[in-house]
């Protein structure tokens, strides 16, 4: 099991960038998919910190957060369907915040659909407190939850 973070400072192969494709088409509607361009884009900016979990080389899971001096939030997680509800994303998304606090970041928020109660409960175990709702935030009109997670005083 290795966890890479900011991609740009490995040799991201080919191989990887279709593994990560594959994990977000199998996770999201059609709407928030990324291409390998979009992928690519974050994995290379400097304001991204994106990190990504290997298993006998291959990724199982993929999460990234945008920086902003103090503050953070979390773009997405994905973990491979063949590998969810074992655990690998408590520790991806663990592995993932400590390593942002190592830029000095302060807290990470992020937005969450309200149903689904998967991550919802992740990220409660992980130690994020809900701060509001977004009404009809999606095109669905479904509710968003904004959450936050304290990583340093
Ligand atoms: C959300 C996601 C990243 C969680 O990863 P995972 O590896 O499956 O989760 P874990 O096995 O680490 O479980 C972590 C916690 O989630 C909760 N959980 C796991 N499976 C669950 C389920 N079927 N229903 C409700 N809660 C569940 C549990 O609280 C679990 O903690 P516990 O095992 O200590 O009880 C993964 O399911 C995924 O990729 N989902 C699709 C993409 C997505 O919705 N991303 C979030 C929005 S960007």
């Amino acid at each position: 099991m290795v966890i890479f973070s900011n991609l740009s400072a490995f040799n991201l192969t080919k191989k990887d960038l279709e593994e990560i494709c594959l994990i977000d088409n199998q996770n999201f509607d059609f709407f928030y998919r990324w291409d390998k361009q979009d992928f690519l884009f974050y994995i290379l900016s400097k304001n991204y910190i994106f990190s990504v979990l290997k298993y006998n080389n291959s990724v199982i899971g993929f999460c990234l957060s945008f920086i902003s001096n103090v503050e953070s939030e979390l773009y997405k997680i994905a973990i491979s369907k063949d590998y969810q509800n074992l655990g690998f994303g408590k520790l991806l998304l663990g592995l993932h915040l400590t390593y942002l606090t190592l830029f000095e970041v302060k807290q990470n928020y992020l937005e969450v659909n309200i149903n689904n109660h998967k991550a919802i409960n992740l990220y409660k175990k992980i130690g994020y407190k809900e701060i509001n709702i977004r009404k009809n935030y999606y095109f669905n009109k479904e509710d968003a939850l904004i959450m936050k997670i304290q990583l340093k005083k």
